[in-house]
């Protein structure tokens, strides 16, 4: 049965910069590729979500990929508001195959394992914090969903945004077309959407739409459920979510079980920071 692992968040920054003025993301990323190594063993694929680096520089893109290269099984990257496509294109473009190209130059991508569907949105609109998915790319994601229903085959959608707002007011923001992917989505209750963005494992529902969000590799978000939540983070161990199809004996149920994990890295857990100097690329 396919299990899927995904890091989140990892906000690279070249060498000898700190994300956010206080967190060493590139020395944090590199001291978990034991860590990752070991665990890319024992899963089918592995899917990071997005903000990737801190502001699209290429030298940290470098860094991301020295880590992730050489894993045994298929890896697989979308952007987040942090990211440039341009600069993943150029250093990362290893982990982007199996394009939707629903709409040219975004990184929306489908990749068929041994016993799942996994589609990847691209969600960045540059220049923003919120994202969106275009109708060309929902009407794909509505054809993909439907033939893996036929065949019943499990699926599994990926974004770095996630649609549903969860009470820490900076965050809460928009998203496009969100009510027409929830609807599509909600056709299909069986498939888990996987997102990233909020530095938090969350778990929210959307009517039948189970939607679980990745802890974040760096800078984890302090939870603050007021209008001025979602503006500061904490150095904590790091996280990842683990996504793991299993049928229940006699037909009773079938479905993805999501686990959250953490990383065994040495963190400070100094804080409450501010996520000060964001940069969201215009391009
Ligand atoms: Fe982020
Ligand atoms: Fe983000």
């Amino acid at each position: 049965m396919p299990t899927i692992l995904q890091l989140s968040d990892l906000h690279v920054e070249p060498r000898g910069r700190l994300a956010f003025g206080r967190c060493d993301s590139a020395g944090l990323l590199e001291s978990i590729r034991p860590w990752l190594v070991q665990a890319a063993e024992k899963v089918d694929a592995v899917v990071v979500t997005g903000d990737i680096g801190c502001d699209g520089n290429e030298d940290a893109y470098r860094i991301v990929k020295d880590v992730f290269t050489g894993l045994s099984v298929p890896v697989r990257m979308i952007p987040g508001n942090h990211d440039r496509r341009v600069g993943i294109e150029a250093v990362l473009g290893d982990f982007i195959e199996g394009r939707l190209e629903a709409v040219p130059g975004r990184q929306d991508q489908l990749l068929d394992i041994e016993g799942a569907r996994i589609v990847l949105l691209d969600t960045l609109q540059p220049g923003k914090h919120w994202g969106e998915v275009p109708d060309a790319v929902l009407d794909r994601l509505e054809v993909l969903l439907d033939e893996a229903a036929a065949q019943a085959k499990p699926a599994i959608v990926f974004t770095h945004h996630t649609p549903l707002h969860c009470g820490m007011g900076v965050m809460d923001e928009d998203f496009g077309n969100r009510k027409r992917f929830l609807s599509i989505l909600a056709k299909h209750p069986s498939v888990r959407l996987a997102t990233g963005h909020m530095h938090r494992a969350i778990v929210q529902s959307a009517g039948a739409t189970l939607i679980a969000t990745a802890p974040s590799v760096a800078c984890p978000i302090a939870i603050d459920l007021t209008p001025k939540g979602g503006d500061e983070f904490r150095l904590e161990t790091p996280g990842f979510a683990l996504h793991h199809w299993k049928a229940e004996p006699e037909g009773v149920a079938a479905g993805w079980t999501t686990f959250f994990g953490l990383i065994p890295v040495q963190t400070s857990f100094a804080g409450p920071f501010r996520f000060k100097d964001v940069v969201n690329p215009t391009e």
